[in-house]
């Protein structure tokens, strides 16, 4: 038997993984992450705890992933894995929100790998922190999105966005239209993190880590 842990390393600050994917990172025979352009940022947060273990970079290139890419990156991980050994896969923020990882596990099981996740801080979570924010209040109703195009604000309270660098000002557009104040985040928990929430600001950014909360009324 084979053992592959998902493994959610959060937003990017090293000392955001929990206790527990830490140890499993610092025990794994095998590290696997998503292959972009030689790096990745869910490796580079879990660095500090990379020592001896063997690491494999997996191509999915971006808008071209097919169900036969997972199953070629499932079949990678089964060669690289030995009998008895651990791999883990590493994800930016948590494994469960718009991953990689899952599109792979849906599209191919293997019954001699056994497969468990654990838990990383979702960006837009570490977002809400870091800019001291609720993401909801008692009775409040929140929506997830990661393509503000087909996003539906009618009864929504709050909101997050991700992958804004697709259609920002109609995004902008569309929260102003439903009274909607919102924040700018780029680079959550790095050095670099910047807030904005000034649209002009905003429509001058482009950058692929950043996300948008924003609420009705209270923010
Ligand atoms: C494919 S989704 C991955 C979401 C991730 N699994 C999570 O739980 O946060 C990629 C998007 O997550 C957001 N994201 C991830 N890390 C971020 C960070 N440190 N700062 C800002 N946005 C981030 C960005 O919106 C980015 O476009």
């Amino acid at each position: 038997m084979k053992k592959l842990y998902g493994i959610g390393t959060g937003p990017g600050d090293p000392e955001l993984l929990t206790v527990k994917a830490v140890r499993l990172i610092e025990s794994a025979d095998v590290i696997f992450a998503p292959n972009n352009k030689g790096r990745n940022m869910a490796l580079d947060s879990a660095q500090p705890y990379i020592k001896k273990q063997k690491v494999v970079l997996l191509d999915f290139p971006m808008g071209k992933t097919t169900r036969q890419t997972y199953i070629e990156a499932m079949d990678q991980i089964d060669e690289n894995i030995k009998d008895g050994q651990t791999g883990v896969f590493l994800t930016i923020g948590d494994s469960m929100i718009y991953s990689t990882f899952m599109n792979m596990i849906n599209a191919e099981v293997h019954d001699h790998i056994e497969v468990e996740c654990i838990p990383g801080i979702p960006a837009f979570l570490a977002g809400a922190n870091s800019i001291l924010k609720n993401v909801v209040e008692k009775g409040e109703r929140f929506l997830l999105v990661d393509d503000a195009e087909k996003m539906n604000l009618t009864d929504v309270d709050s909101v997050a966005i991700l992958k804004t660098s697709k259609n920002l000002e109609a995004t902008l557009d569309k929260l102003e239209a439903h009274q909607f104040k919102y924040y700018y985040i780029k680079h959550v928990s790095f050095d670099q993190e910047l807030v904005l929430t000034k649209r002009q600001d905003i429509l001058k950014e482009k950058a692929y880590m950043s996300l948008l909360l924003a609420r009705k009324s209270k923010i």
